[in-house]
C-alpha cells in the first residue's frame, strides 16, 4: 500500500481507554483501515510460506523454553532495527496509543516489541498472564488480528478472563482488523483450539 497517514480514530481511541480504566481489558473493531489489514495479511502469509517462523517458548531468559502441551503456536520475532515499511506504520500507530496510556494513566511505558504469530490448526495456548514472574516490564498486550471470514466454528477464541471474577470470562472471535488491548500484569487469558490456521500480530509496550 501506498503510505498515507494512518490517523487512529478519536472515538475509537477513547473507547479503548475507558474500557482499560474501567475493566482492563478492551476490542475495538475497524481501527485500522482495509488496505492496511490486506497488506500486513501478505506479509504474514509470505514469511510463513517461506518458513520463518519458529516453534514458540514460554518463559524468558534460561528459563525459556517449547513447551507445546502450553502453547503450540508459531512466531516470528520483528525486529525493530529493520522494520518494513508496514512494520513501521504500525509501530507508528502503536506510538500513537503508547502515548495515550501515558497521558491517561501514567504508565511509564517506553518501548514496544512484537511478533507475528500463526496457530496452525489444532493449536492453542493455555490460560496465562503476559507479564513474566520474574521480570514485570511487560504492561500493556496489543494483539491484532489477520484473518478472512473467521467464525465462532473455526475455534481459536481469545478467552478474557475478567480481572477480579475468573469464574467469568468473554470469548472473542479473531477477525480481521479486531485489535484487542489489555493490561498484561492482570488479565488471564488464552487461545481455544483453533481449527483453521490463525494469524495475529502480537505486541507489548513495555517499561524499559
Ligand atoms: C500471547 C497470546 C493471544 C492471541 O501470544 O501471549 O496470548 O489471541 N496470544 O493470539
Ligand atoms: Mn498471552
Amino acid at each position: 500500500m501506498n503510505e498515507t497517514l494512518i490517523q487512529l480514530s478519536r472515538d475509537k481511541l477513547d473507547k479503548l481507554l475507558d474500557d482499560i480504566a474501567e475493566k482492563e481489558w478492551s476490542v475495538v473493531d475497524n481501527l485500522f483501515p482495509e488496505s492496511f489489514l490486506s497488506a500486513l495479511k501478505e506479509e504474514v502469509k509470505l514469511y510463513w510460506a517461506e518458513g520463518e517462523f519458529r516453534k514458540a517458548g514460554v518463559g524468558i531468559g534460561e528459563k525459556l523454553t517449547v513447551r507445546p502441551e502450553i502453547r503450540s503456536d508459531r512466531v516470528l520475532w520483528l525486529d525493530d532495527a529493520q522494520l518494513t515499511p508496514l512494520q513501521q506504520q504500525y509501530w507508528d500507530l502503536i506510538e500513537e496509543l503508547r502515548k495515550e496510556l501515558i497521558y491517561n494513566f501514567f504508565i511509564g511505558l517506553k518501548s514496544f516489541e512484537a511478533h507475528f504469530a500463526v496457530y496452525p490448526a489444532g493449536s492453542f495456548y493455555k490460560k496465562h498472564l503476559d507479564q513474566f514472574k520474574e521480570v514485570n516490564y511487560r504492561k500493556i498486550t496489543c494483539l491484532l488480528y489477520l484473518n478472512d471470514d473467521w467464525t465462532d466454528a473455526d475455534g481459536g477464541q481469545l478467552r478474557v478472563y475478567h480481572p477480579g471474577d475468573e469464574s467469568s470470562f468473554t470469548d472473542i472471535i479473531p477477525i480481521n482488523g479486531r485489535f484487542v488491548c489489555f493490561k498484561s500484569s492482570s488479565v488471564f487469558h488464552e487461545v481455544l483450539p483453533s481449527k483453521r490456521e490463525r494469524f495475529s500480530l502480537t505486541g507489548w509496550l513495555r517499561t524499559i
